[in-house]
């Protein structure tokens, strides 16, 4: 398709305006300019370093149980932390789920219920989640669900789940039909995160969560875009204080955006821009792909979709490119795929019924939302997308 012809769908494209809470609209220092981490009306998020080696300073005092359900690859850190529990006096049992995807298994919930069980949980104690998004959601969950609502402490040792998982409140285990269709909203007591836990996580772990930071710097906070920018490599490293800023920038955007839709409702759909192509590769790819990199090249479709179909100015998608790419975050993907990418984003659980609902920026920090954008517009975005060997910048695109 030429791009008259893209530029002429575009005049069909309805989008409507998403008004974020605190005026994320105003432009570079307005949003989120001050982190709001901390302040969150329904619980703490604390983010520092050495904060697992005292962690029982955020059990609530008269807890006499402890569930830690714990990342396998955790386990010498935790049994510390459980010496410790118990020489304090504190009754702990411990799960190990299996490590990653397998971990959100109902079978294994079910474990986690018999343990409370055995140990006659009440509604007093506390389950500790020590782990990435995976253990993070299982932990929730069986919080969630043990005598309708336990305490529940929130411990996220990956990038991906300190920005994302672990704030929010949705807990959640896969069943057959697909991921995270079985779950409940339950808010954490406090969510702890230990940057120091961070100095173990692979690389590419450590890009995965950095797509999911720069989705908040352009949704929401340009300092964001602005802090990875001027260093690059300084935002990749886990011991610095870039990425511990980075880390609070984020958190801060998704406390407020969840503060202003607890139940996802409306405004935090912004909080899915770059999912939707993304949910799709992930699928295509059978879960392969990290998710951090499918949001980043999903990014990248949106921003065609929204500069192709004149809702956004043209230099941001260079600007998405060129600061995706400058920490390593992939920027395009194979060709040739898209009826089953197309396929995939029809029976994405964030569509409602047939129609495909996408989040477009205007600007940086202005997300507006598109609804059954032309189907031409969309095959041009991932043909843009998908053609690997282009040069960085605005010359070799579109
Ligand atoms: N609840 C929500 O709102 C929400 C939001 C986003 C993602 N999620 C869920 O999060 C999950 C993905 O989370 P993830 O990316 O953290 O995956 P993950 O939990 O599988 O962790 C990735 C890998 O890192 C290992 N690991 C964890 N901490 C480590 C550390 N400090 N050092 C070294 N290795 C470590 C884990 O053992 C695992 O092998 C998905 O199931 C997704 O559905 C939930
Ligand atoms: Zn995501």
């Amino acid at each position: 398709m030429s791009q008259a012809d893209a530029t002429q769908a575009a005049g069909q494209m309805r989008v409507r305006e998403l008004v974020t809470p605190a005026g994320g609209a105003e432009g570079p220092g307005g949003a989120a300019a001050e982190p709001a981490v901390g302040s969150d009306a329904a619980h703490e998020v604390r983010v520092g370093r050495g904060l697992v080696g005292h962690l029982e300073d955020f059990f609530p005092g008269d807890v006499n149980r402890v569930l830690i359900v714990y990342a396998p690859t955790l386990r010498d850190r935790v049994l510390g932390l459980v010496d410790r529990l118990r020489a304090q006096g504190l009754e702990t049992r411990l799960l190990e789920p299996p490590d990653g995807e397998a971990a959100k298994r109902i079978e294994v919930a079910q474990r986690g219920w018999d343990l409370l069980g055995e140990a006659g949980f009440t509604r007093t104690d506390l389950v500790v989640g020590i782990g990435g998004g995976t253990v993070t959601d299982l932990a929730g969950f069986i919080a969630a669900t043990w005598l309708r609502g336990v305490r529940y402490l929130n411990v996220p040792t990956t990038l991906l789940a300190m920005v994302d998982a672990a704030i929010g409140g949705k807990t959640g285990v896969n069943t057959l039909a697909g991921k995270n269709l079985v779950g409940a909203f339950h808010a954490p007591q406090a969510v702890v995160c230990d940057l120091d836990t961070l100095s173990t996580l692979p690389h590419a772990a450590v890009t995965s969560g950095l797509g999911e930071i720069l989705k908040c710097g352009f949704i929401r906070d340009p300092k964001i875009l602005d802090l990875v920018w001027g260093a690059p490599r300084a935002a990749l490293d886990p011991a610095g204080d870039v990425l511990h800023e980075l880390v609070e920038r984020a958190i801060a955007v998704k406390v407020d955006v969840v503060a202003a839709d607890p139940f996802e409702h409306s405004v935090r759909a912004i909080l899915n821009y770059g999912h939707t192509l993304a949910h799709a590769i992930e699928r295509v790819e059978d879960y392969t792909w990290a998710h951090g990199h499918a949001v980043a090249v999903g990014m990248v479709f949106a921003a065609e979709v929204a500069a192709r179909g004149g809702v956004m100015d043209s230099s941001l998608r260079g600007a998405h490119r060129e600061i995706l790419a400058a920490v390593g975050l992939p920027t395009s993907y194979a060709p040739g795929r898209w009826e089953q990418l197309r396929a995939r984003m029809r029976i994405d659980k964030k569509n409602r019924g047939s129609h495909t609902r996408m989040v477009l920026l205007s600007g940086i920090g202005r997300p507006v939302l598109a609804e059954d954008p032309p189907e031409e517009l969309l095959e041009a975005a991932y043909e843009a997308v998908s053609v690997t060997a282009r040069p960085l910048g605005e010359g070799g695109i579109g």
